[in-house]
């Protein structure tokens, strides 16, 4: 039979963020991938066609100094991220239809294009400009790759962009006593001809498109256009879009040397990701992606990324021809009990982590009612999470079939009655999926599921009030039993319908017992009558407090080797060290020292300059360990020291050898104190 074609069915393509593929998938970055997970497969279940991908990206100097780091290959960094994060997802049903990267073939191929038809359009300027330099690296450095003291209020340690102490925005180059986070040099400044999109050619589109200036109708959230009004106001600067190599990204054609900024082909990856569907199932690309196109095409976000995505990204779009985003959603930041995610917290929890102890179903749902269509950071409180969790989903949804499926299956062989008993009561269920249907699709998503929960209180009031338990135990009231056990099994049937969109797991397993096939939005219209059920299983057990708490406890574990033994000496961020072999490890002579003497490096704000007594023979070292400790604090104590590195000559004298101390850096920084019986000179093994 000939499929008929839906009248008002949509084609719609829908994109998360690209991750980054240098670190693992948090619950943080799960608002966005459940947000969108649900809204897609409600519009699938509406029978839309509507396709959800996504890619790792994979460009950049971070992940380019990570795989350095750890002796690898960028390629061979992104593919292991790329597997740990396709099987995070999958844990969590995220159903991408296709999950790519930003380093392939087609990615290469359409950054190629758009950048050669702005710049054939005249959107590329090049110009020379000033940048810190790593000069052991010989490297140009990122912002966030100098830290130094504010230019303004002389707080240490801040990063090249801006100060968190007085917020002041700054260049790299302006920092106090600057170094590189690589390799602790002092930074130089060095020129070099860098390539610049000219974003304010697409100034009056762009105020267009969002709206500001009511030329069109606004296809974006309030609050952005608030945020984007202030940007207008600011002013649209070039966009510095090429990086010197060394850089892991695409070479610009044209520009030896020269590589695109990893947010420049990012969103290209979403293009590219779909292109990279199309070419495998046969689904025209040019009908999503022409300039012309009648399909909707929807970003996810969150809020930190919007600028990308509501200036640059229409603008490149534009200039280079394609069609522009149909509309952004952008969501806020997860917090955690009330707090930001915490790594000594243990409230950084991992994907992994997490899958470990709890039902990702519980993490779907509790996102669910609370999400909506602001960004308005989301608080994921664990008592909340828990009480809600066990209350809607186990003590209202599950157990509405719980109390129904015995009867039906012992008592009538399985078999629901033949007539509906509660038409009218059954309709409310019927009638309410429009009012469902329009929270999701407006990202409502807890209004949706407030009219889920409401309905399933009905459901259980009718069956508190019928009380098919004491009918079960009199005589001839057999199909009295049936009747009402059979309406309980289709309300179910409805709620789970109403919630597959953010339960699939469940809803699969509610298919099998059903036994009707898959629910779509219109199944709830025609009730089950004279059909058999299967036999009901559990579907979802209680959130057990104890598991939350394992996992909080391994999630701060997890954390300690990040306050890792950190060099004293530079103290400076570096994730993750490359793996030693044991003869590597074993020319590393560590010994227990004691601290004869402590003062102040005049000139130097992070340096101590230590005597140390490492049995017999005295050292001098110089431990960045200043903003930890007060001289006359470490005067008398042991710790523990490399001895045998080769002495350094350091801007304030040499050092021969290194403190070990753990922590993130700054203030918290501890020196290793080993116990009592360690004496000055002991081996460390
Ligand atoms: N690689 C860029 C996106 C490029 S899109 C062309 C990036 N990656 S990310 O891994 O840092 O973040 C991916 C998405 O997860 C972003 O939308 C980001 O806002 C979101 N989140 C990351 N941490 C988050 C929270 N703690 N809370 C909510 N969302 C968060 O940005
Ligand atoms: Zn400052």
């Amino acid at each position: 039979m000939k499929q008929k074609k839906q009248a008002n069915k949509r084609s719609i393509l829908v994109t998360s963020a690209l991750p980054y593929a240098n670190g693992p998938i948090h619950l943080g970055h799960l608002v966005e991938y459940i947000q969108t997970d649900i809204w897609v497969r409600f519009q699938k279940m509406r029978e839309h066609e509507c396709y959800y991908v996504c890619a790792d990206d994979a460009h950049g100097t971070p992940i380019m100094l990570h795989a350095q780091k750890l002796g690898i290959s960028p390629e061979a960094l992104i593919a292991k991220i790329s597997a740990e994060h396709q099987r995070d997802f999958a844990g969590f049903g995220i159903g991408f239809d296709n999950f790519y990267s930003t380093h392939s073939d087609e990615n290469r191929e359409l950054a190629e294009l758009i950048y050669l038809r702005l710049k054939a359009a005249g959107h590329i300027e090049s110009r020379v400009i000033k940048q810190a330099f790593d000069p052991e690296k010989e490297m140009f450095l990122p912002d966030r790759f100098v830290k130094g003291e504010c230019p303004k209020c002389c707080t240490v340690d801040q990063y090249g962009d801006n100060c968190e102490a007085c917020g002041a925005t700054y260049a790299p180059i302006d920092l106090k006593n600057p170094v590189s986070v690589i390799s602790g040099a002092t930074p130089i400044e060095k020129e070099a001809e860098h390539l610049f999109f000219k974003l304010d050619h697409f100034a009056a589109m762009l105020r267009a498109w969002t709206g500001n200036e009511g030329v069109a109708v606004s296809t974006l959230q309030t609050e952005v256009t608030h945020k984007l009004k202030e940007w207008f106001t600011a002013g649209l600067q070039d966009w510095d879009i090429s990086r010197d190599a060394p850089y892991f990204g695409f070479e610009i054609p044209g520009s030896p040397g020269k590589f695109f900024y990893v947010w420049m082909d990012a969103p290209i990856g979403y293009i590219a990701s779909f292109k990279n569907y199309c070419d495998k199932h046969a689904v025209d690309f040019e009908r999503f992606w022409a300039k012309d196109s009648a399909a909707e095409v929807y970003h996810f976000i969150g809020k930190d990324i919007l600028r990308f995505h509501a200036l640059f990204w229409p603008a490149v779009l534009e200039g280079a021809g394609f069609r522009k985003p149909t509309a952004i959603f952008a969501h806020g930041f997860l917090m955690v009990n009330g707090q930001k995610m915490s790594k000594s917290r243990g409230t950084f929890i991992k994907a992994e982590t997490y899958l470990k102890y709890l039902n990702p179903e519980y993490l779907r749902y509790y996102f669910a009612a609370r999400l909506n269509d602001r960004i308005d950071d989301l608080d994921l409180n664990f008592d909340d999470f828990a009480a809600r969790v066990n209350s809607d989903l186990v003590g209202k949804v599950v157990n509405i079939a719980s109390r129904c499926a015995g009867f039906i299956k012992k008592r009538f062989g399985g078999q629901l009655s033949a007539q509906c008993s509660e038409p009218a009561l059954y309709q409310e269920f019927e009638a309410k999926g429009d009012e469902i249907a329009r929270f999701y699709e407006q990202r409502e998503y807890s209004r949706a599921i407030r009219e889920i929960m409401a309905l399933a209180d009905k459901a259980n009031q009718y069956i508190d009030e019928k009380e098919p338990w004491v009918l079960a135990k009199q005589k001839n009231r057999d199909a009295e039993l049936q009747a009402i056990c059979s309406m309980g099994i289709n309300f179910f049937r409805a709620l789970i319908t109403y919630l597959k969109p953010v339960l699939p797991e469940m809803a699969v397993q509610s298919e099998m017992f059903l036994n009707a096939g898959e629910l779509t939005w219109s199944s709830v219209q025609k009730p089950l009558l004279a059909h058999e059920i299967k036999k009901f299983k559990p579907l979802m057990s209680r959130v057990d407090a104890e598991q939350i708490e394992k996992m909080i406890h391994e999630s701060k574990q997890e954390a300690a080797p990040a306050a890792k033994i950190a060099t004293a000496a530079t103290a400076v961020d570096d994730p993750i060290a490359p793996m030693i072999d044991y003869a590597a490890f074993s020319k590393v002579d560590l010994r227990i020292a004691r601290i004869v003497a402590a003062e102040d490096v005049v000139g130097a704000d992070k340096l101590l300059c230590l005597q140390l007594d490492i049995g017999g023979e005295t050292r001098q070292v110089l431990a960045g360990i200043k903003a930890a400790y007060s001289p006359q604090d470490l005067i008398g104590k042991h710790t523990v020291v490399v001895a045998n590195l080769a002495p350094r000559k350091m801007r304030f004298g040499v050092s021969e050898g290194m403190v070990l101390a753990a922590g993130p850096g700054g203030k918290d920084l501890w020196i290793l104190e080993p116990h009592e019986g360690a004496m000055p000179g002991m081996r460390v093994k």
